[in-house]
């Protein structure tokens, strides 16, 4: 999912105290965690909780801002000023997702700055469904209804997150996510109920979509190397293959609705397990992308580099702002 890269081997590991006072301290956190109790900034925390959270919460903030790149692509392109006026909104939201949760990980005691860089040095992961292509504006729609439509399948249990800047970030996040994921529904059913091309169109974007938004729950469990800390920590709360499952699950009948097929020959009912059964995912593929060699990813990193530089007068400018505002509150309580 957007912090799909948490299931990536070389993260942080939970590691035994080093002394009494250390063993203490963890066991107050224990027992906060075990009661549901959210932990927050000023609370005692194990370092690899804490590390695992700034991993995590920034890794989701790059993916909202590179995730504004694809649709921002289609600002100037949409076919309507209705839709255009909808879709600047979309993507203004993911900035304002980005912006909360950069401030969420700042309260673990790591600057925007750092984030930011470890990003840009290509060091920072972030979700690999934004590597790919925006070719049509049918895509518009396949975004907004699917990529959208698994972000808030993964993001709701986090809204429960032990991490109390976090789960509080997510619950402003997955309201304005639903609104995403229906505008994107409805681009879909326009282009369903218009002409055959248009039709054509909207299938199209359905074929290219499905498979890497299917692979953005992350690897199955049985690979997924940090699931089961970050669920002892109350960070995750449902698996990747429980989120995919109940992703597959809730879009058959919309696209049913829609009246185009999921790309899947293996897509079935399975009256047993009441779950539909689908077929076999390209990992190939997902671990190719997410390593750095997808379609977009040059690109993408290259069009962050570039606008951070060319924001570099902005932040200069406030920073000079909020220096000279400081000196004269100092002036005025001197003189008071
Ligand atoms: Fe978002
Ligand atoms: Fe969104």
């Amino acid at each position: 999912m957007y912090t799909q890269a948490m299931d990536i081997p070389g993260g942080p590991k939970a590691v035994a105290a080093a002394t009494p006072e250390e063993a203490a301290r963890n066991s107050a956190f224990d027992a906060r965690i075990a009661a549901d109790l959210k932990i927050e900034p000023r609370d005692v925390m194990p370092e690899a909780y804490r590390k695992t959270l700034v991993r995590q919460i920034s890794q989701h903030a790059h993916s909202e801002v590179v995730g504004m790149l694809p649709e921002g692509n289609w600002i100037t392109r949409a076919p309507s000023l209705k839709r255009k006026a909808i879709l600047l909104a979309k993507v203004q939201d993911e900035g304002g997702h980005g912006l909360y949760l950069y401030a969420a990980a700042e309260t673990l005691g790591t600057s925007r700055d750092q984030m930011v860089d470890a990003l840009l040095a290509g060091r920072a992961k972030y979700s690999s469904i934004f590597n790919y292509p925006t070719l049509t504006w049918a895509d518009m729609g396949a975004i907004g209804w699917l990529v959208d439509g698994a972000a808030i399948m993964n993001q709701i249990p986090l809204c429960r997150c032990s991490y109390g800047p976090y789960a509080r970030a997510m619950i402003r996040i997955c309201k304005e996510e639903s609104f995403h994921q229906r505008q994107g529904f409805d681009i879909m059913l326009s282009l369903c109920k218009g002409t055959a091309a248009q039709k054509e169109m909207a299938q199209d974007a359905l074929n290219r979509w499905w498979w890497p938004v299917v692979q953005m729950f992350g690897p199955p469990d049985k690979d997924s190397v940090h699931s089961g800390q970050s669920a002892a920590w109350g960070i995750k709360r449902i698996s990747n293959d429980d989120l995919r499952q109940k992703f597959i699950d809730a879009t058959v009948p919309q696209a049913e609705l829609l009246g185009i097929t999921i790309p899947d020959p293996g897509l079935k009912w399975n009256e047993e397990r009441g779950h539909y059964d689908y077929g076999a995912i390209d990992w190939d593929e997902f671990w190719r992308v997410v390593n750095g060699d997808g379609p977009c990813n040059r690109e993408r990193l290259a069009t962050r580099i570039e606008a951070h530089a060319e924001g570099a007068w902005v932040r200069e400018a406030a920073t000079a702002y909020a220096e000279k505002a400081a000196a004269r509150e100092l002036a005025g309580k001197r003189a008071a």
